[in-house]
């Protein structure tokens, strides 16, 4: 039995929320209907005057909603606080200290998830083509997913091509810059994010979309049908080479942050007058500052004229470095 009061329905919402800003709001029972009244149950003995009766309510399973209490207590303050989220895929980095309970972090995270079909190990991103290493450790079926970002659908496969959802704030940023007509070159595009997100909220003329990895060109094209994207040139090939035949762009977006700095000229040299480059960069904190203006010098010396107009911090990257977007504005 559970104590209630008894309130008429049009007060429902009034009390429940008086209840509950109180503390006296039972939330483990369900509120019910009777005829024109609703049962709600309490903590305390009275509330407003109201009747009290003792009633059976139905009792609500709370969901848990936190993975790492279903993991010893030990070592939960240990245990990783974020993780990534892709499609109905979950990548989590694992310290070798819990490298034991990685079948277990799995399964706990599928519990708490329930729009997860998979759970992957990261080993980090490798090489060239900056591929993710995976290891599956809870759940089922392929690597292949469908991520939602910004109104886009976008198919990608984390152990075939980088992907980074952590990305779609900047996307927005980029596509809200984008006026109409403008002609777009995304050097580094992998399966096409920034692409997808700019037709999506602007109205560019083209957007010529570059990768060097085979499956992004082809996820690409798979994405540029699925969104009806036809104003999105997928390529395939070296940014460098493949930029040569393509028309003076009003901007050029650059999203390899370990090495897109040494592509400034060549991106630089295909950017009109006026027109904007988005440089990302990893940078120790300390000489982000020094390091850009060296960089700039060095273009202007080469003729390709140009100044920062922005820079933003968009993430850390170790303790001392972070993931930074420079933007680049040809004069
Ligand atoms: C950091 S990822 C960025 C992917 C994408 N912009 C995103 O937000 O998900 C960099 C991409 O650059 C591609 N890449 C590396 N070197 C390249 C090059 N020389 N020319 C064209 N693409 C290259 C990699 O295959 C990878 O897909």
């Amino acid at each position: 039995m559970v104590r209630c009061v008894r309130v008429p329905k049009a007060e429902g919402n009034p009390v429940r929320m008086s209840l509950k800003a109180g503390g006296l709001l039972d939330i483990d029972h369900r509120i019910t209907a009777d005829g024109d009244s609703l049962l709600i149950p309490i903590l305390c003995d009275s509330f407003g005057g109201y009747p009290i009766e003792d009633c059976e309510l139905e009792e609500i399973e709370h969901q848990e909603t936190d993975y790492r209490m279903f993991l010893p207590e030990d070592i939960r303050e240990i245990l990783p606080n974020s993780f990534d989220c892709i499609g109905d895929l979950i990548i989590i980095k694992i310290e070798d200290e819990l490298l034991p309970y990685k079948t277990q972090i799995g399964d706990a995270l599928l519990k708490v998830n329930k729009n997860v079909r998979l759970v992957l190990m990261d080993g980090g991103v490798k090489g060239e083509l900056r591929i993710r290493e995976l290891e599956p450790i809870a759940g089922t079926g392929p690597t292949e997913t469908r991520h939602k970002e910004s109104g886009v659908t976008m198919i990608t496969d984390p152990a075939k091509v980088y992907f980074n959802p952590r990305l779609a704030t900047e996307r927005m940023h980029v596509a809200s810059q984008v006026r109409d007509g403008e002609t777009i070159i995304d050097m580094f595009a992998g399966v096409a994010p920034f692409p997808l997100v700019i037709c999506k909220h602007a109205h560019p003329e083209k957007v010529y979309s570059i990768d060097l990895n085979h499956d992004a060109y082809l996820f690409m094209k798979r994405n540029i049908a699925l969104n009806r994207a036809d104003d999105i040139i997928p390529m395939e090939g070296d940014a460098s080479e493949a930029v040569k035949g393509l028309p003076q762009a009003d901007r050029v977006i650059m999203n390899l942050p370990q090495i897109a700095y040494r592509f400034l000229d060549v991106a630089l040299s295909k950017t009109k007058k006026g027109g904007i480059v988005h440089m990302h960069r990893i940078m120790e904190r300390s000489e982000s500052d020094t390091l850009t203006e060296q960089l700039i010098d060095d273009m202007c010396q080469h003729g390709l004229s140009c100044h920062l107009s922005e820079k933003r911090e968009l993430k850390t990257y170790s303790p001392t470095a972070s993931v930074y977007v420079f933007d680049i504005v040809r004069d």
